[in-house]
């Protein structure tokens, strides 16, 4: 049997973790020969729920979770972390964009960024969530400056996962024969779900879709599809971004299938003229827990307009909290 590793867990009562943080114990997140040991962290006035999910979590009986620690001491739950999952921070609300949340939410990250740089061990690899979630981890990152960058990364894999079910849908195909899906950019309604190279059982999914379907409904569904499920839920998603979080560290640590490539914001290096440092959605493949870009992906005007803008969202979201780093 393998050693434990350590998942660190912010947010941990809330709604996400409420589906997160079972199926990391029952090796969904790391493989099932992989015990896990969770530390959670809350504020304090949740403490109280948290130990129930502590209770339920034993309740469970999972053979691969050895210990549970339940704290509102950022240093106590990131102490010797391998893997940090940043899920903490205020969601949105009907009729609110995620940047909306900056104010309140970029305050949470550059407090624990600064912690993370203190405590936690320097190759820990982290998965932002809480919105906005790329500018979040911009901020972290910025205030962690021991940890290696390329380690700090943000959620576009839900997004990933519902541009793969809209074409799915559309096409009348099987997800499993969908392949090469992108998101590009920020996860806002910026993003640029992208299928120009997308395949269907190995043929170019362009070639089954009218591109009038592809550039004006397929693009804004998937990119509204979050305020679309708070429209009808009344809270944003959580069981379905607790599995983007399972899918995109999953990938990241066992690697993504030959012949394929998932999406993940991680810390640009000026490929496709995106600026260096932004935490920017990509296509990446990724092989012995770590990822690289897919580069040499030939656009379209129309895409390479839509991922600037995305870039640009990004950089003002950036210059609006620049108080928050050094
Ligand atoms: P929630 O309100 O149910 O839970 C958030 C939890 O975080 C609460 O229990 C709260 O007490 C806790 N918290 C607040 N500040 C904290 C801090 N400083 N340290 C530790 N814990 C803290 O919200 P949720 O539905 O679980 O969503 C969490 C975040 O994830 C929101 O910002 C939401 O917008 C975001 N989200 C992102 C994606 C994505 O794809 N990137 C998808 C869904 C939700
Ligand atoms: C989502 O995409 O579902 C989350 O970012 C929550 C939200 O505010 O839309």
């Amino acid at each position: 049997m393998k050693q434990p590793v350590r998942v660190a867990v912010t947010g941990a009562a809330g709604q996400i973790c409420y589906s997160l943080l079972f199926r990391i114990a029952s090796g969904g997140m790391l493989g099932n020969d992989q015990p896990v040991i969770l530390q959670l962290l809350e504020i304090t006035p949740a403490l109280k729920v948290l130990e129930a999910v502590k209770m339920e979590l034993n309740d469970c009986a999972f053979p691969l979770l050895h210990d549970v620690v339940c704290t509102d001491d950022a240093s106590v739950a990131f102490k010797g972390a391998d893997y940090g999952l940043m899920v903490g921070a205020k969601p949105r609300g009907p009729g609110m964009e995620r940047a909306d949340l900056l104010k309140d939410n970029g305050k949470i990250f550059s407090t624990l960024g600064k912690v993370i740089n203190d405590v936690a061990n320097p190759d820990m690899k982290i998965c932002v969530v809480g919105n906005p979630a790329n500018t979040n981890a911009y901020i972290l990152m910025k205030n962690a400056p021991n940890l290696n960058p390329r380690n700090i990364t943000a959620l576009t894999r839900l997004d990933h996962n519902r541009a793969v079910y809209q074409l799915s849908e559309k096409t009348n195909s099987s997800m499993s024969d969908i392949k090469r899906m992108t998101i590009w950019g920020n996860h806002s309604t910026t993003q640029v779900p992208d299928i120009s190279h997308t395949t269907i059982a190995g043929d170019a999914a362009i070639d089954k879709v009218d591109t009038s379907w592809a550039n004006e409904e397929f693009i804004p569904k998937v990119a509204k599809r979050g305020a679309e499920v708070i429209g009808a839920r009344g809270s944003s998603s959580a069981a379905s971004a607790a599995n983007g979080i399972i899918d995109h560290m999953r990938s990241w640590v066992l690697g993504t299938n030959e012949g394929d490539w998932v999406s993940m914001a991680v810390h640009s290096d000026g490929s496709y003229g995106i600026e260096e440092g932004l935490i920017y959605s990509y296509p990446v493949t990724c092989k012995n827990g770590d990822w690289t870009i897919v580069t040499g992906l030939d656009n379209s005007d129309f895409i390479v307009n839509k991922m600037k803008e995305s870039e640009k969202e990004l950089q003002e979201e950036r210059d609006t909290c620049s108080d928050l780093f050094a």
